[in-house]
C-alpha cells in the first residue's frame, strides 16, 4: 500500500507592529547593540501591545493561512497550537483561538516550548494520515514579552512576539503546496531546568512564589542551552536526511530555528549546506520561540519555492525539546 501523501497548502504569519530596537533596550538594561548583534545577529524584535494576547496573534496568522488555502473555517476538523506563552494554565490557547475563528471543531495545545511547531505538526501529519481528519489547522504563537523579565539583559534582548500558522491536508489545494516528508523528534526532561519558567505550575504555585524572585520569568543557563541547541539540531537533521534519502547538497532551502546567528554558524559547520540556501528573519524578529520557523517559512515561500525543490527545517527549545522535518514541493 502506498503511504498516503500529506501536505501543507499554505502558511500564514503576524507579527506585532510595535519594535523594540537594541537602541531601545540599551536604554533600559546595561547592554549594547555591538554586544546583541555580535552575541546574536538580533537587531530588533517585535512586542506585542498589553492588550494583545496570545491568540490574539495565532488568529491573524491563522487568517492569512485558511485565505492563502482558500479553505473555509468549517472546513477545518482540528486545531493544535504550539505556545510556551499561552492565554492561560487552562483553558488552551487553541478553544481561545477556536472561539475567535468561529470553529466548533476539536481544539488543543501541544507543549513542547520552541519545538512546538514541529510537535504539532507531526500530531496533524498523524491524525490526517489516520484518515480521522482531512484539514487541520496548526498555529504557533507567542507573546513571549509576557515572561520576560526586561530587567534581565542575558535574557530580554533575545526574544520578540509573533505567530504563524498553516493548514496541513490531505489534499495538495488549488497550487503546488509543499509535501510533508519525514519528521524527527526528540526530548529530554534532564535537563529541564536550563531553560523554564519556575513558577505559576503546581511545583512552585502562585501562593507560594515569590515576586522578588522572579520567578514568573523565563530563566535560562544559556551556555548549557546553547551548546545542546546545537548538538541536538545536528543530530536530529543527520536522523531526518537519512530517513528521508536525501542529502546534505540536495537541502534547496534550510530553515533553522531563529534563536541566535551563532548557534546556526556552529551548525552550518557540521554539514555541507551552502550558506546561500540558508534562510533567517532573526535579524529583524529576535527569538519568537515556537512560531520561528513557522515565520521563516511563510517569509520566504513568497520567493517562489520551485518545484522538487527541499525545504529542512530544525528547531530546539525547553525539556529540551527538539526535531528536523524535510518539506518538497511538489503537486499532487
Ligand atoms: N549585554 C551585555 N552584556 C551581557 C548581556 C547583554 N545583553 N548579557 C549577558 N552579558 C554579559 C554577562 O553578564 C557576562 O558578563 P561577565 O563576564 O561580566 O559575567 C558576559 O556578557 C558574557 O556572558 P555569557 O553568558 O558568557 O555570554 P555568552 O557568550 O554565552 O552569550 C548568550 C550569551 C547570547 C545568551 C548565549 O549563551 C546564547 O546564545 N545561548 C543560547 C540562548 C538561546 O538561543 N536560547 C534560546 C534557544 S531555546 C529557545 O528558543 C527557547
Amino acid at each position: 500500500m502506498t503511504e498516503k501523501k500529506i501536505f501543507i497548502r499554505s502558511t500564514g504569519s503576524y507579527l506585532p507592529e510595535k519594535v523594540l530596537t537594541n537602541k531601545m533596550l540599551k536604554e533600559m538594561v546595561d547592554t549594547t547593540d555591538e554586544w546583541i548583534v555580535s552575541r546574536t545577529g538580533i537587531k530588533e524584535r517585535r512586542i506585542a501591545l498589553e492588550n494583545e494576547c496570545t491568540s490574539d496573534l495565532g488568529v491573524k496568522a491563522a487568517l492569512k493561512a485558511l485565505a492563502g488555502a482558500k479553505i473555509l473555517i468549517e472546513e477545518i476538523d482540528l486545531i493544535i497550537v504550539a505556545t510556551l506563552s499561552p492565554d492561560y494554565i487552562f483553558p488552551s490557547t487553541a478553544c481561545m483561538i477556536q472561539k475567535k475563528l468561529g470553529a466548533t471543531c476539536p481544539a488543543f495545545d501541544v507543549g513542547a516550548a520552541c519545538s512546538g511547531m514541529l510537535f504539532a505538526l507531526s500530531s496533524a501529519k498523524s491524525f490526517i494520515a489516520s484518515g480521522q481528519y482531512k484539514n487541520v489547522l496548526v498555529v504557533a504563537a507567542e507573546k513571549v514579552s509576557s515572561f520576560i523579565d526586561y530587567t534581565d539583559r542575558s535574557t530580554c534582548v533575545l526574544f520578540g512576539d509573533g505567530a504563524a500558522a498553516m493548514i496541513v491536508s490531505d489534499k495538495a489545494g488549488f497550487k503546488e503546496s509543499l509535501q510533508v516528508g519525514e519528521i524527527v523528534l526528540g526530548s529530554d526532561g534532564q535537563m529541564h531546568k536550563s531553560l523554564e519558567i519556575p513558577a505559576g505550575g503546581s511545583v512552585l504555585s502562585a501562593r507560594n512564589s515569590s515576586t522578588t524572585t522572579k520567578d514568573h520569568f523565563l530563566k535560562m543557563d544559556g551556555k548549557v542551552v546553547f551548546k545542546h541547541a546545537i548538538q541536538r539540531m545536528a543530530s536530529s537533521i543527520k536522523e531526518c536526511l537519512d530517513q528521508s534519502d536525501v542529502s546534505e547538497q540536495q537541502i534547496d532551502y534550510f530553515i533553522p530555528h531563529q534563536a541566535n546567528d551563532r548557534i546556526i554558524d556552529a551548525l552550518l559547520k557540521r554539514f555541507s549546506i551552502k550558506i546561500d540556501r540558508v534562510h533567517k528573519t532573526l535579524e529583524s524578529t529576535g527569538n519568537t520561540c515556537a512560531a520561528s520557523i513557522g515565520i521563516c517559512l511563510d517569509h520566504y515561500l513568497d520567493q517562489k519555492v520551485k518545484m522538487d525543490q527541499n525545504i529542512l527545517l530544525t528547531t530546539f527549545g525547553a525539556g529540551f525539546t527538539w526535531g528536523s522535518m524535510l518539506l518538497k514541493r511538489e503537486r499532487q
